[in-house]
């Protein structure tokens, strides 16, 4: 597929081997531990092998605290084998739902691993989160200031704990009904925004509601992606055909499928 193209930055979701949902695909439920990483270690040896020399890698990861917190421990020592492969950030997302309140913390997080390629160029976002709370105070020109005063945004720059996007939800129109593994397009637009430049390649081995595919048109990237499930394959080609004719970035709680759907009358 990629011919002897190379791509800038690879974005890789794959499935966190936890049962999703209730687990109605077999290409996202659970193996066991050995297995997933083998299949851990071909994916991204084939990530690596259609990167550029300077590229950005990130891999969308779970952990199980039901099972040791399978697989992001064993995935992170893993990565070791890939001396290529520099980490360079363990970014946190927060989700507004969680699991788990009554006898334990509620798990609201998902963890987002950064590694880079070479030496590739990185450019500076910001959130939407302004900066409201009053810094730490320096003197400039002996007068005292605080961190508003002397900053060139109103917004506060991403650190590598997220906390202001908006976990999809089936009110929002980016939602693609059946995709229970879809990601916000805010945090894959964050990532591309920040990994690579207008008109790049960006490569997405694990397509499912193909939300890199909208967030690369959105943004003026080619893609390249796939699914090895045909349904959800299918679910990306018409996220894009609807993105292109309604300008809308998904279908609420409409079904991808009309013609298929059950209709009530
Ligand atoms: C966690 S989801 C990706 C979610 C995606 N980022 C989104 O926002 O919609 C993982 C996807 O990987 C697919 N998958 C599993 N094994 C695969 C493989 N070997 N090759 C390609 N896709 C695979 C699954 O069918 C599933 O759709």
């Amino acid at each position: 597929m990629m011919g002897s193209e190379k791509t800038p930055l690879a974005i890789n979701d794959p499935p966190y081997n936890l049962k999703v949902g209730n687990a109605n695909t077999k290409s996202l439920s659970k193996i066991d531990l050995k297995s997933y990483l083998e299949f851990s270690r071909q994916w991204v040896s084939n990530a690596i092998a259609i990167m550029a020399p300077d590229a950005h890698f990130y891999v969308w990861i779970g952990a199980d605290y039901k099972d040791q917190f399978q697989p992001l421990p064993d995935f992170m020592i893993l990565m070791r084998d890939f001396p290529q492969l520099r980490p360079r950030n363990l970014i946190t997302m927060r989700n507004q739902r969680g699991y788990g309140t009554q006898k334990n913390w509620m798990w609201v997080r998902q963890e987002l691993l950064y590694y880079t390629k070479g030496d590739p160029g990185f450019s500076v976002v910001y959130t939407d989160i302004p900066k409201v709370v009053k810094g730490y105070y320096k003197k400039v020109n002996g007068e005292l200031t605080e961190n508003i005063e002397r900053s060139r945004s109103d917004t506060i720059r991403p650190g590598n704990v997220w906390f202001d996007i908006q976990q999809v939800f089936y009110r929002m129109e980016e939602n693609v009904s059946g995709c229970c593994a879809q990601k916000p397009m805010k945090a894959i637009e964050r990532i591309i925004s920040t990994s690579s430049r207008e008109g790049e390649l960006v490569v997405d081995f694990f397509s499912h509601s193909g939300t890199t595919l909208i967030a690369g048109e959105r943004l003026g990237r080619r893609v390249y992606t796939f699914d090895i499930d045909p349904i959800f394959a299918e679910i990306t080609i018409r996220r894009l055909e609807n993105y292109r004719i309604t300008g809308k970035t998904g279908w609420q709680w409409y079904s991808p499928f009309p013609e298929i759907a059950e209709t009530t009358d």
